[in-house]
């Protein structure tokens, strides 16, 4: 019998990646064609809580499991808001989004699972409908505190925008702000199939910034400004000026120094093949990018960048409610 079941989409940043760790705007939005689910079913009495990832093959005893376990982590972060001890539980998590891609994979696990084990937690206690038992601020912090053991000073953008599955427009520190789309867009999403850890990414950003201070802030201010202008550009309705504002982001992620071949490679296949624009979306060195492409040029940029080394190519419609 099922306890619980939690369920969180992937994300894309459009704009803003690393500027907003140092206080930047972001814009990113939810990206539901790919998906975590965790579910949790009575266990082996005695057993304690236990976690499957079936994709990785791996069995979690959470009471044993080392304490930087990020799936580990976040069901122990659960028990202790919801004053369990260790409920003889199984909870399964399986999850559609590529790993260490840019795409929000660990943000979206860690949030099924808080959830499915919150809904799990109203049922055992009898109540009904529980599977609103935690707000999304609630869950959002929970996986903000995992999402540090992946990367030492995350934004918190990636479990915002999962968390609440909507279009947002954030600012460290901030309550997220959700953000009009005038006109619905489409991205084409390519990923170079070379898995790169954020925290590596973001630790090498840090050093430089370290190193350089005001040419890095004004690196960062360059990029704010970017995402002010697109936020703009999409609230009304014009996202064929993305394509520009796209083209300059990436440029300046190339200064900040973490893009790679593989990514540039993608985003000059897809804008000779006809996108409007193109850059890299998440930590870069590897992951993903994304390309602004429209019914006649969708077809041809999907195969140029899949001629181009694309392992895997997801098309998605950026809209209001999705
Ligand atoms: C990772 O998806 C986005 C970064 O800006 C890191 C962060 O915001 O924590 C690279």
């Amino acid at each position: 019998m099922i306890l619980g079941r939690g369920r969180a989409p992937g994300k894309v940043i459009l704009f803003g990646e690393h500027a907003v760790v140092y206080g930047r705007p972001a814009l990113a939005v939810p990206v539901t064609q790919v998906q975590a689910e965790a579910v949790v079913e009575a266990g082996e009495p005695g057993a304690g809580l236990t976690i499957i990832a079936a994709d990785l093959g791996e069995t979690i005893a959470v009471r044993g499991a080392p304490a930087d376990h990020p799936l580990a982590t976040a069901a122990r972060l659960t028990l202790v808001k919801f004053g369990l001890s260790d409920p003889d539980w199984r909870v399964t998590v399986r999850s559609t989004i590529p790993i260490a891609s840019g795409m929000g994979s660990g943000a979206a696990v860690s949030a099924a699972i808080v959830r499915a084990l919150a809904a799990a937690r109203g049922q055992g206690s009898g109540v009904r409908g529980q599977e609103v038992a935690i707000s999304p601020e609630e869950v959002s912090a929970l996986v903000y505190e995992v999402e540090r053991l992946h990367h030492g000073t995350p934004s918190g953008i990636d479990n915002t925008v999962v968390v609440y599955g909507q279009p947002v427009y954030f600012v460290r520190g901030q309550p997220p702000q959700t953000f009009r789309i005038g006109r619905p867009f489409t991205l084409a999403i390519a990923d170079t199939g070379i898995r790169s850890p954020t925290r590596i990414a973001v630790g090498d950003v840090r050093r430089s910034w370290e190193q350089e201070p005001a040419r890095f802030d004004g690196l960062f201010d360059q990029v704010a400004a970017i995402v002010e202008d697109a936020r703009v550009a999409v609230s009304d309705g014009q996202p064929d000026r993305l394509g520009l504002l796209m083209d300059r982001n990436h440029a300046l992620l190339r200064e900040i120094g973490v893009s790679c071949p593989e990514l540039d490679a993608l985003v000059a296949a897809a804008r000779a093949a006809g996108a409007a624009g193109a850059k890299l979306s998440g930590a870069g060195r590897g992951g993903n990018m994304i390309a602004l492409v429209t019914a006649n040029t969708e077809a041809q940029v999907v195969d140029a960048l899949r001629a181009a080394g694309a392992v895997r190519v997801i098309v998605t419609e950026v809209a209001d409610g999705i």
